[in-house]
């Protein structure tokens, strides 16, 4: 084949050994913190029926789909995103799962998205959802669990804050507006939209569903309102949003995370089936794109043909905060050391280089066996790159003692290690 390109397909990644450093150090914070917090975890397929996902049409997300038909012309697409299926999945045992349940997943996931920063047209997701409670004790165990995550990663907690708002207060202040009820949705994704175009543009969006010049502008003046006391003055005491969110805050306090809670309007999210709370992660300086996101979604059940059952999650990418964490630590991935590195100088000294890594495997430690006779030069350089902990060089004169030096690569102190 001739001008074959080496570079892997617009928007999509492949993942070198030191790629895959920085991803093991994401998935490894993400599969403890969701166990931590008591998640069972599940998978599916990454081909999914297109009609399951465009049931939830006329959304952004729906536009990105990467469809296709197979041989006997069934119309498939790779997933956007894991929550139709999770949906999908409980509905098909809904009699038979002990509701609440707590499931996560870490999915691969196929937008096709323009390509800015921060988006692939592939990600891998975290995705924690608690299906079967109303309680906002599960908004603050995802949260909670999330926090575990940034934390075992290595982010300070002074670089990134999660954003709360909640649909339903939304939707109460609209009314109180006089917009009705049947409008919210489509407000709802032209609000999305700020930022991303002019509000000029979001205005002619809202008139297009509409709205008249007063609800416009109602609907900016809601989007002005900074602090959760300034919102339940416009919703009144008695909303039950309000209470919710109050609620949410006062739980993340208990749980050690209060201070990295903020409320904030204009949080939105572009999918169209959340009902309640509603929240996105960003880096302090509002840099990069949200590092995770995800809401109350009470509908959705029913939407795909279940029950109707109270759910709420939240979508976790590894792109973003892969950023977000070479800002913060650089760009090499601080790894912790472990294991042996062993060498040997000629191949007389390799039999003992063998016994040495087979003794050593067997008592569970990880060994990286030099597969050629070398330098101790080249030897200690290497081993000094690499991840091992401890390195053995073979010289004649180990084997004829019986005894070489582990070299600890950290501390640079050396003790005798037997051969035989
Ligand atoms: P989402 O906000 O569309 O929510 O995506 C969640 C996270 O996935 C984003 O915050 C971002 O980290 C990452 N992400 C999304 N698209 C891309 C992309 N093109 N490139 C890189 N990263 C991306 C959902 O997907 C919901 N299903 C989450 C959820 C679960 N809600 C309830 N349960």
């Amino acid at each position: 084949m001739n001008n074959v390109t080496f570079e892997a397909p617009r928007g999509m990644r492949d993942f070198y050994p030191e790629d895959m450093v920085w991803r093991n150090r994401v998935f490894d914070a993400w599969r403890a913190a969701a166990e931590r917090f008591g998640f069972q975890n599940y998978d599916a397929c990454v081909v999914e029926s297109l009609e399951l996902l465009q049931r939830k049409s006329g959304e952004e997300v729906s536009e990105q789909i990467y469809a296709f038909e197979d041989k006997s012309g069934r119309k498939l697409a790779l997933r956007p995103e894991m929550t139709p299926t999770l949906a999908r999945m409980v509905a098909a045992r809904q009699s038979r799962l002990p509701f609440p349940i707590k499931w996560y997943a870490v999915a691969q996931c196929f937008r096709y998205e323009r390509m800015t920063r921060g988006r692939k047209r592939e990600h891998y997701q975290l995705n924690m959802d608690i299906i079967g409670s109303e309680d906002v004790l599960c908004e603050a165990e995802i949260l909670g669990a999330a926090v575990s995550a940034m934390r075992a990663m290595g982010l300070p907690d002074a670089a990134w804050r999660i954003h709360v708002s909640s649909r339903a207060l939304l939707g109460e202040l609209l009314a109180k507006s006089g917009i009705p009820e049947a409008q919210h949705p489509a407000v709802f994704i032209a609000l999305d939209k700020r930022g991303k175009i002019s509000d000029e543009e979001i205005a002619d969006l809202l008139r297009a569903e509409g709205l008249d010049e007063a609800a416009v502008a109602k609907t900016f003046e809601l989007l002005a309102v900074t602090t959760l006391e300034e919102a339940a003055a416009l919703a009144g005491e008695d909303s039950p949003a309000i209470a919710n969110l109050r609620a949410l805050f006062e739980t993340a306090r208990a749980m050690g995370y209060g201070d990295l809670l903020l409320f904030d309007i204009a949080v939105i999210r572009g999918l169209s089936y959340y009902t309640g709370i509603v929240f996105e992660a960003f880096d302090v300086q509002r840099k990069f794109r949200a590092i995770f996101g995800g809401g109350r979604y009470d509908s959705l059940l029913a939407l795909v043909g279940g029950q109707p059952t109270p759910a709420v999650g939240m979508g976790f990418g590894d792109v973003v905060v892969g950023e977000v964490l070479r800002e913060a630590l650089g760009d090499t991935c601080p790894v912790e050391r472990h294991g042996y590195a062993i060498g040997y100088m000629t191949p007389e000294q390799r039999p003992a280089a063998i016994a040495l890594a087979a003794r050593l495997r067997a008592e569970g430690h990880n060994v990286d066996l030099a597969l050629l006779p070398q330098k101790p030069k080249h030897f200690f350089g290497k081993a000094g790159n690499a991840i091992a902990r401890t390195a053995v060089f073979i010289g004649p004169d180990d084997v004829a003692s019986g005894v070489a030096q582990a070299k600890d690569l950290v501390t640079r102190e050396a003790t005798p290690i037997a051969l035989r």
